[in-house]
């Protein structure tokens, strides 16, 4: 009895080796990297426009990056165009990118706590939206001169509020 059991597990076995992935199963990769990168908010700085239009925006245009910068202490910074990161790197290459330190506002912090299966799964999402746009414009240091609009990304005090204190 015990063998009989053993020969149809192995039977089993080999019948889910015969089988190579199927279409379904590579399009559930894609959706949970499409699921990462909403929950992330990638697009919230890297897609121009798409929290004003609360995310009804179609994905060919998603993650091209934002020629709008952030200003602090650290300078001017660009949330990049993802769409031509990703088509440049290896996934090898975006395991270290996602793990690497960012200037300020991007959360790289909270990218970097994602497992490794996560991460390849953003990146085959990412991939397979192909290579679109332009690349944002160069970080621009403190103090440096800056040619586009930018949000100024210090907090602000209003000074009608000191005032009457
Ligand atoms: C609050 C805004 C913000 C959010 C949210 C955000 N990013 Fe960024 N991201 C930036 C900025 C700004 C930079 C540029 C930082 C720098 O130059 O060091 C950046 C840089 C990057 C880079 C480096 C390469 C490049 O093109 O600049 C990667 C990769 C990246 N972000 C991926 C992501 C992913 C994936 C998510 C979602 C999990 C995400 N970002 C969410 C703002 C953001």
């Amino acid at each position: 009895m015990k063998f009989i059991t053993l020969v149809i597990a192995m039977l089993l076995l080999n019948a889910l080796h015969a089988f190579p992935a199927s279409a379904d199963s590579v399009a559930t990769g894609l959706e949970r990297g499409r699921f990462l990168v909403k929950f992330g908010g990638c697009n919230d700085c890297h897609t121009p426009g798409y929290s004003e239009i609360a995310g009804k925006m179609a994905e060919q245009d998603w993650l091209k990056g934002s020629s709008v910068g952030f200003q602090g202490p650290w300078g001017t910074s660009y949330p990049g165009n993802l769409r031509l990161d990703f088509a440049s790197w290896s996934e090898q290459e975006w395991l270290v990118a996602a793990r690497a330190q960012r200037m300020p506002p991007m959360p790289w912090f909270a990218l970097a706590e994602l497992p490794d299966d996560d991460l390849r799964a953003i990146y085959r999402y990412i991939r397979s939206l192909g290579a679109s746009g332009q690349p944002a414009p160069a970080y621009v240091a403190p103090g440096g001169v800056v040619t586009t609009p930018y949000i100024v990304f210090t907090p602000q005090v209003d000074s009608k509020r000191v005032a009457n204190k």
